[in-house]
């Protein structure tokens, strides 16, 4: 569903921004601090509800404003326009309008506008604590599981409970065991569809990597949580004294982890920067094209594209991504984007940022 108008107003040194993206392909050039990033964060937000530099909302919202707007065109399946837009206020809150109308939660606004993001930060996912790591499996599963969304959020409530109960001490196994039978079947449906996902996404992703480097033997290993060996019920069964001794709940969807090994153990040990890049970048590629198989088109959001790559596997980074056939919006200082190369089809749109303020350049940077 891509964008066919942006309006961005107050976000970082953006005041107003407005234009009319393509389909396709999208380059944003301009110097370091001129708010490239910031175009993309915008974009981020409205689908996501917050940014991916900080979780601090304020940090984002203009100086001196009191809230930021993100307000843009979608183009539905039927070629018809849906306005979105999302506002963030300096106190916190949110205000999300669909078709006019006030959305109930920003979820509404992820559905109908999946966005995957590759930034120079996008080594977080190798590097990063576990939970970076069921993030990205979640957002996967999300979008590809319709039921999903209802379990975690049931498993998610039920965890907490559990865990303020274990904190506050003096339970017995018994009363615990009463408390678990929810939290277990729910945990259970959580693990069941993050399972049956990254068996769905391991292929895609290995032939994404092949198409990036052929070179580069890295493999998917899912874990759980908890013994492979055992269901969930029997884990928790046998945690149970050991939670109540430690005041939380150790075992479960909770630790599950998404490791990813090369031939000599963790990729992050082994891998080069550049390498760590193409593998995040196959990662959330093979993301994509299997949302895009079920009938669900996506906007990728490619920050400094040239950041740690040499040409030969930025070209390679654009051409996966133009065969996707999504829109895609891709910054970097630049200016020499010849490395960058498309097919004479692709309506590739380049535009330039100064000061925060974006304009359209007709021929983009290629021959300056
Ligand atoms: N809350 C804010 N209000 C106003 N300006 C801000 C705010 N936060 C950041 N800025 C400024 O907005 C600009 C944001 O730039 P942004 O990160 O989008 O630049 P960029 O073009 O991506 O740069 P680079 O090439 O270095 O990545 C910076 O100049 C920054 O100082
Ligand atoms: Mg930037």
């Amino acid at each position: 569903m891509p964008l066919v108008r942006l309006d961005i107003s107050h976000v970082r040194n953006l005041a107003s921004v407005r234009f009319e993206p393509s389909s396709q392909v999208n380059i944003i050039i301009g110097e370091n601090g001129s708010g490239k990033t910031s175009v993309l964060e915008a974009i981020h937000l409205l689908s996501f509800g917050r940014s991916f530099r900080s979780h601090k909302h304020k940090t984002y919202i203009q100086h001196e404003q009191d809230s930021c707007l993100v307000f843009a065109q979608l183009h539905n399946e039927h070629g018809r326009p849906t306005p979105v837009g999302l506002q963030r206020h300096r106190d916190g809150q949110i205000e999300v309008r669909i078709q006019g109308e006030r959305a109930q939660s920003v979820i509404e606004l992820a559905e109908r506008l999946p966005v995957q993001l590759i930034n120079p930060d996008a080594f977080r996912l190798l590097e990063g604590s576990p939970s970076v790591r069921r993030q990205f499996i979640d957002w996967g599963v999300f979008h590809f599981d319709g039921s999903f969304i209802r379990a975690w959020r049931g498993w998610q409530k039920a965890l907490k409970q559990r865990n303020t109960l274990l904190r506050r001490g003096k339970i017995s196994p018994s009363l615990l065991a009463a408390f678990d039978q929810e939290l277990i079947r729910l945990g259970e449906q959580v693990n069941g569809s993050r399972k049956a996902y990254v068996e769905r996404l391991t292929p895609y992703f290995l032939q994404v990597l092949s198409v990036l480097n052929a070179e580069l033997a890295v493999s998917l290993q899912f874990y759980q949580g908890w013994d492979s060996q055992k269901t969930l019920q029997m884990a928790v069964e046998a945690g149970r004294e050991r939670d109540i001794e430690l005041g939380y709940t150790h075992s479960g969807p909770q630790r599950a982890d998404l490791r990813v090994k090369s031939a000599g153990g963790d990729a992050l040990d082994t891998l080069s920067r550049g390498q760590q890049k193409l593998v995040v970048s196959a990662l959330k590629i093979a993301q994509g094209q299997l949302l895009i198989e079920m009938g669900r088109p996506l906007v990728f959001l490619v920050d400094d594209l040239p950041a740690e790559l040499d040409a030969n596997h930025r070209q390679k980074l654009c051409r996966l991504l133009e065969s996707l056939n999504s829109q895609i919006f891709i910054t970097s200082v630049g200016p020499d984007t010849t490395d960058f190369t498309w097919a004479d089809t692709t309506d590739v749109r380049h535009f330039s940022m100064n000061n925060g303020e974006l304009s359209l350049s007709s021929k983009g940077f290629q021959e300056s």
